[in-house]
């Protein structure tokens, strides 16, 4: 590994996020992004086609704010990173166009990185100011990392578990079967009402409301529960926990949703108004934070049990829930025999999409193959997801 520091350039497009950010080494020295949420919240989700326009609209602004922002002139930089997916491919393709036009224009190197790979790497990012949300026990430099790391991707997108046995090799353990978590809270969240994306809400709701509530994990011929109630009221009702007992490391949000959602519509007929009361709501979200959490709980712990990894990384959209935090933290404290670093990014900003993680695994390749590594051309818009300069990545 080469010992520079480099400064790059990144580019985001891969939902709804025009990101653009410059990094030097793994600090961040501006992180743009700007929100699309008010193009696609009245669609209760994001519409590509508008992602796309809006993609459009501002990343020639981004990119200049960004430069601005970061102090740094674009000559000095060493190399522009990009996302070229997975994400949607409309989207992607505009970030794309603009990193190899502004690579050929500088005449600087191209890294294509994989948006997977970003989120893992997301708990390296350093900061440069003094805006320190969480405190995660970081340790900066790569080399104090101990492998294997077991890395843990939870948005709205994905549910994965990676094993990480050096940078740039990487296993996919285990992945969900059918909707991500992320999309399970905002599914859940719009049968509630609560606009989009649900899933900050209803983990707002639920730590309001959790001293409320008992919850319970029930479990019963080969299938496990959650069974919640008002103590208050004394209220009571159940939530599945689907693949509780699938022998595997793969995850199921589906069933949890539809059970959610009869759930609602049978309190809901048993309402003489014919809608859920306040107390209702709230008993919901906390008990359908509780199921959702205790699915990845159970599986983090199998997966450390087969695995033994020396640290567990955290990223994506939902590991902005402090309670999901805490009981995967509570897990890897479970193993005293191995004593389990968990990491997770130090802002919120960092936990969803955003061009600074993209950042760090540019810089982190160009350390492993070398800055002189130059991908013929850059990338060919049509074949953006076959350009993988990592042969072991295997999200
Ligand atoms: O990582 P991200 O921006 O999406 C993808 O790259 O796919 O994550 C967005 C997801 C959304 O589903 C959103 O509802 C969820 O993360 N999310 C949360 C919280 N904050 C964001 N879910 C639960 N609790 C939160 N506090
Ligand atoms: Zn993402």
């Amino acid at each position: 590994m080469q010992n520079k520091e480099h400064t790059i350039l990144s580019i985001d497009t891969s939902c709804d996020e025009t990101s653009v950010a410059v990094t030097k080494g793994f600090r961040i020295l501006s992180n743009l992004l700007p929100s699309q949420m008010k193009y696609h919240k009245e669609f209760g989700g994001v519409v590509p086609s508008l992602a796309k326009i809006a993609h459009q609209e501002r990343i020639d602004s981004v990119v200049e704010r960004s430069i601005l922002k970061s102090g740094v002139e674009i000559e000095n930089i060493d190399a522009i990173g990009v996302t070229y997916g997975p994400g949607l491919s409309i989207a992607l393709e505009i970030g794309i166009k603009k990193a190899k036009e502004l690579a050929e224009k500088y005449n600087k190197p191209l890294v294509a990185v994989n948006h997977m790979e970003g989120h893992l790497l997301s708990c390296l990012c350093e900061n440069d100011s003094k805006s320190i949300i969480y405190k995660s026990n970081f340790i900066s430099k790569e080399k104090q990392v101990k492998f294997p790391v077991l890395g843990f991707l939870i948005s709205g997108g994905h549910t994965e578990l990676i094993l990480m046995k050096d940078f740039g090799n990487y296993t996919k353990i285990g992945e969900t079967l059918d909707d991500s978590c992320g999309e399970a809270f905002d599914k859940c969240g719009r049968i509630l009402g609560l606009g989009y994306p649900g899933g900050p809400v209803i983990s707002k709701f639920a730590t309001h409301h959790r001293k409320n509530v008992e919850v319970k994990v029930i479990k019963q011929n080969r299938s496990m529960q959650i069974k919640f109630r008002n103590i208050i009221s004394g209220a009571e009702y159940l939530l599945p926990i689907p693949m509780a007992y699938s022998g595997d490391l793969n995850f199921s949000f589906s069933g949890l949703k539809t059970a959610f959602n009869q759930l609602v519509s049978k309190l809901q007929q048993e309402n003489t108004s014919k809608n859920l009361t306040k107390n209702q709501v709230l008993d919901l979200c906390v008990g359908f934070e509780a199921a959702a959490i205790e699915q990845l709980a159970l599986k983090l712990k199998n997966a450390i049990k087969i695995h033994n990894p020396l640290e567990v990384w955290l990223g994506g959209g939902v590991i902005a829930s402090a309670q999901l935090r805490r009981v995967l933290r509570k897990v890897c404290k479970e193993f005293s025999s191995t004593k389990i670093v968990m990491r997770y990014p130090f802002s919120k900003k960092l936990t969803g999409d955003n061009a600074a993680m993209i950042g760090i695994c540019a810089y982190l390749d160009l350390k492993r193959n070398g800055i002189s590594h130059q991908p013929e051309n850059g990338i060919y818009l049509k074949d953006f997801q076959l350009i993988d300069r990592n042969p072991s990545l295997s999200f």
